[in-house]
């Protein structure tokens, strides 16, 4: 279940200027972990120092991308560049508060380092309620929510009428990011920008899926979201995942330990469109676009005092 309420309010002042990006939504298997690597890399292969966090401690799946991506790299002598990586594991204590203060004081750590040595930090997170998640969403610059494309994966924004398929309820995960966005604004005036990302998208277009985009589309209004342009499915994700590299590395056949195919361009070029649907401030454009967003939250609400990122 998803909570809304949180005793840790960790303020924009203590996490310095690195810009933080969340792959998040409450549903196993639909392209978080992918995304945050696709991202990192993005970001690597522009220059920007960027770190990775893997709060999923479960399936720690951007943990092994990442090094499985050393590895490779290393055994092939490619030299690929590599995030530095984090990852917090779910602390085991007596008291749910005890564990909550462990992981809180662990990802505040993490979080003071990377925040003066990095330009961006993309944190992935379990696909379900915990206080990590509920955290990380909270310190969100940007929100990357990737739904697989099918009306049973929708229920993660929103539950649909089978037959008319009009919304009947936002979800608790939709109404979890309200709150946290309400909650960001208030606390440092920080507008949390949230892209959903439709991931795995066949081919053919069907009637179906057409009723998803206007469906989507609806909810994109309700709920303030911006609706990136999707990733298809393809085999060559799936293969990325044990060698460490994604749609944006050199597909020289020995890089790839395979010849490169029409999918791998088709790919490169789709995360080339999410990577600039997402509006980064990876340019002087974009610090100046995150300047506005902020000034103009500020005239809608006057940002309180900041809490202390302690405080109870
Ligand atoms: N666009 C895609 N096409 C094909 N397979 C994909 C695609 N996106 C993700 N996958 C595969 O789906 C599985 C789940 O993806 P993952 O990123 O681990 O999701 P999550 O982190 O949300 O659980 C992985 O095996 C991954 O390789
Ligand atoms: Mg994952």
């Amino acid at each position: 279940m998803w909570e809304t309420g949180f005793s840790a309010k960790p303020a924009a002042s203590d996490r310095g200027n690195a810009h933080v990006i969340v792959c998040g939504n409450e549903k196993g298997g639909s392209g978080k972990s992918t995304t945050a690597m696709h991202i990192a890399v993005a970001l690597l292969k522009q220059d920007h120092r960027v770190a990775t966090v893997d709060l999923d401690g479960r399936q720690l799946s951007l943990t092994r991308y990442v090094d499985n991506r050393r590895r490779w790299s290393a055994r092939g002598s490619l030299d690929l560049a590599v995030p530095q990586h984090f990852h917090v594991p779910p602390a085991r204590r007596d008291s749910v508060s005890d564990a909550e203060s462990e992981e809180f004081a662990h990802l505040s750590r993490i979080i003071a380092e990377i925040q003066t040595a990095h330009d961006f930090v993309v944190i992935d997170t379990p696909g379900a309620d915990s206080f990590l998640n509920r955290l990380a969403h909270r310190i969100a610059d940007t929100l990357i929510t990737p739904i697989n494309d099918s009306f049973i994966d929708f229920d993660v924004l929103a539950r649909v009428d089978p037959l008319s398929h009009e919304i009947v309820e936002v979800s608790q995960y939709a109404a979890a990011v309200r709150e946290a966005r309400r909650e960001r604004r208030r606390t440092d005036g920080t507008v949390l920008d949230w892209v959903v990302l439709r991931n795995r998208m066949s081919s053919i277009t069907s009637r179906n899926e057409q009723k998803i985009d206007r469906c989507l589309r609806d909810l994109s209004m309700q709920l303030g979201f911006r609706i990136a342009d999707g990733i298809s499915e393809r085999v060559i994700f799936r293969e990325f995942f044990p060698i460490g590299l994604t749609a944006l590395d050199d597909f020289e056949e020995h890089v790839l330990g395979s010849k490169p195919t029409l999918s791998h361009l088709a790919a490169r070029q789709e995360i080339r469109q999410l990577l600039s649907a997402l509006r980064l401030p990876t340019d002087e454009r974009g610090h100046r676009r995150a300047d506005a967003r902020r000034r103009y939250a500020e005239t809608v609400s006057r940002p309180l005092a900041m809490p202390d990122i302690f405080a109870g």
